[in-house]
């Protein structure tokens, strides 16, 4: 807790290190204005004892100028103090935000199926946000008010001393009450953006999923599940807001009390004729300035509470390191990849599903220029095989050699680069059809684009599309139909124009007819590449070169599609049923 509190000390002060100048400004206009606003209290009393007293208009004149000049001093400062604060806090959150996205940006996958990447999203916005609140305008009140308070007590001492002592004893009556309840309200506060966090989860959630929650009719069950975030969220405000009422009734109870009791033994004294109606003016000014700055100072510490919550919060997200790291000293990989894979003794198992592995000692050689079919019942491991080579994921036990040299030796970027991939659900992002077309390769001419996405057989649906290739999909690539995004897919995998092509069920969601093109383009696209090709439909597998047949995370028989149709008793029966129902299963989808 400590370290934690000492570290979100040291993150914010690493953040601001770079703007000493603007840091200087703000306290500069701060001190400048704070200085002016105590000096206000000695122009009221030369106004009360000199002006008035005296009955002279000229020396009023005088001080009413001098007063005005003061106002003026004081508004500009002001503008200075609150332009600087609020440009930093603004700049720091940026520049907080900019640093949390390039690090979770870098994070392996696994991070975020632990945790809940909505959670973290929605987390981050809050928090940063309430940083910028901080940063822009609450410490700037902190330090404000805690110039004010010194300065007041210090002009307070030197305008008359008995009454000081007056106000010197209410302080600890009302610093302790702070401590106590900042305290609570700390505690409640923390709980409280967890819950605000978990409010924002839950609807990124559901309107992401919105035809899925339609479908089903569950929008009654999800509006009574929100309902209860949302009055679990209110339920914690509403004892934080309590708590926070409460500092803020007592602080003004005190202070004003320790006024009024001031006034009442000041007035006699100005009564006796023992001190002057200015001094007594400009005390009641100062108390009321210093009795003020403790009741922010006591808000504000709420504010700084809070933000030291999010900001623990920020540094625990940045200390969260990638389990999938680039070594220290890459290995490097020859300018012309040959796209050898070897699989060996390969043991996996997901973090979450501790100790039941979805690839169980699979050894597999994938020679240059192959094309290898991975066939198996659903859950046999194939996709997972795609996540180990693409390094997502760490093998527990084995190795996978890219010619020759292990996976885990390599340069991230370099390993990543060999690979072309489409996945078993095609991801589009919110952007143009050509931004998404170019994604591995934003500097790829129009002429390639437009290739490839012939290839990809996409070209016509493209053209028909309202602006072509520059209509912008939504999130996701929402607008497309399942087989549009899936040749969108391709031919994104196409322009990668990598050594090695994963295909994960590439072609399941299309018809007939643009299967067949589609298997003809990525057919030319297979000569002289390495590829793995995972297919349900055995028609799309019979023409690799190898077939491998994986069950429950193991090589279950190897070979062509005849050898197999002999060896493996599990390809023989998938491939029975396949002919059997499958066909009529193609003509199906034709339609
Ligand atoms: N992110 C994950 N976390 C935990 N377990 C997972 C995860 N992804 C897959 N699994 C499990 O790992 C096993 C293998 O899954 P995988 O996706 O590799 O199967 P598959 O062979 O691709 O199946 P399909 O043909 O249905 O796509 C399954 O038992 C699955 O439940
Ligand atoms: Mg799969």
């Amino acid at each position: 807790m400590q370290t934690n509190r000492w570290q979100a000390v040291k993150m914010a002060s690493q953040f601001l290190a770079p703007y000493r100048r603007q840091i200087a400004y703000a306290l500069l206009a701060l001190l400048f204005t704070a200085g002016i606003t105590l000096s206000i209290g000695q122009g009221i009393r030369l106004l009360i004892d000199q002006g008035f007293a005296t009955a002279s208009a000229d020396l009023l004149a005088h001080y009413v100028l001098i007063f005005i000049g003061l106002i003026v001093a004081l508004a500009i400062g002001t503008f200075t103090r609150y332009y600087w604060v609020t440009w930093l806090g603004e700049r720091v959150v940026a520049d907080i935000r900019d640093k949390v996205f390039r690090h979770l940006i870098e994070l392996y996958p696994g991070f975020f199926e632990q945790n809940r990447s909505l959670e973290i999203q929605s987390r981050l916005t809050a928090d940063t946000t309430l940083l910028q609140s901080v940063i822009g305008s609450s410490v700037s009140m902190a330090l404000r008010n805690l110039i004010m308070m010194l300065g007041g007590i210090v002009w307070l001492f030197i305008t008359n001393a008995k009454l000081t002592a007056i106000v010197m004893i209410s302080v600890p009556l009302v610093v302790t009450p702070i401590l106590i309840y900042g305290r609570r309200v700390r505690r409640l506060s923390r709980v409280s953006q967890d819950k605000v966090a978990n409010v924002g989860a839950y609807v990124g959630e559901v309107l992401g999923q919105l035809k899925t929650v339609q479908a089903y009719n569950h929008q009654d069950i999800d509006k009574q599940r929100f309902h209860q975030h949302v009055e679990d969220a209110f339920r914690v405000a509403k004892q934080r807001t309590v708590q926070r009422g409460l500092l803020i009734t007592i602080v003004i109870v005190l202070v004003l009390g320790a006024v009024a009791l001031m006034l009442w033994i000041g007035g006699l004294d100005v009564i006796e004729g023992r001190i002057t109606g200015g001094e007594l003016a400009a005390f009641v000014f100062y108390s009321v300035i210093v009795g003020s700055a403790v009741g922010s100072i006591s808000e504000v510490i709420g504010e700084l509470q809070r933000a030291a919550g999010a900001t623990e919060r920020i540094v625990e997200l940045l200390a969260s390191r990638s389990e999938i790291l680039t070594p220290e000293n890459p290995a490097s990989l020859p300018e012309q990849v040959q796209g050898d894979i070897a699989i060996q003794q390969l043991t996996f198992s997901y973090p979450s599903r501790n100790g039941i592995p979805a690839i169980d000692g699979l050894s597999l050689q994938v020679r240059k220029g192959e094309t290898l079919a991975l066939v198996g019942p659903s859950g046999a491991g194939k996709s997972t095989l795609f996540d180990l080579l693409l390094r997502f994921f760490d093998a527990d036990k084995g190795s996978i050699l890219l010619d020759g040299q292990d996976a885990r030796q390599l340069d991230l970027k370099d390993l990543r680069r060999c690979f072309a991939l489409v996945s078993q659900n095609p991801v589009l992002f919110y952007g143009t059809v050509e931004d998404n077309l170019k994604y591995a390769r934003p500097d790829i001419s129009e002429e390639a684009m437009i290739a490839a996405a012939k290839a990809a057989h996409a070209h016509d649906f493209i053209t028909a599309l309202p602006e072509g290739y520059q209509t912008r999909l939504g999130d996701a690539g929402t607008g497309l139909s399942g087989g549009q995004k899936q040749r969108l897919a391709i031919a994104r995998a196409i322009l990668a124009d990598a050594p090695i092509l994963l295909l994960d069920e590439a072609t399941s969601a299309l018809d007939a007819q643009s299967e067949y093109w589609v298997q003809q383009a990525l057919d030319q696209l297979m000569i002289g590449r390495t590829t793995l090709v995972i297919a349900h439909r055995l028609a799309t597998v019979k023409n690799a070169d190898r077939i491998a047949v994986l069950d429950h995370g193991k090589l279950d028989a190897l070979g062509t599609h005849e050898e197999l149709l002999e060896k493996s008793e599990l390809y023989a029966r998938l491939a029975s049923l396949q002919f059997r129902y499958g066909s009529t299963e193609s003509e199906a989808c034709a339609e």
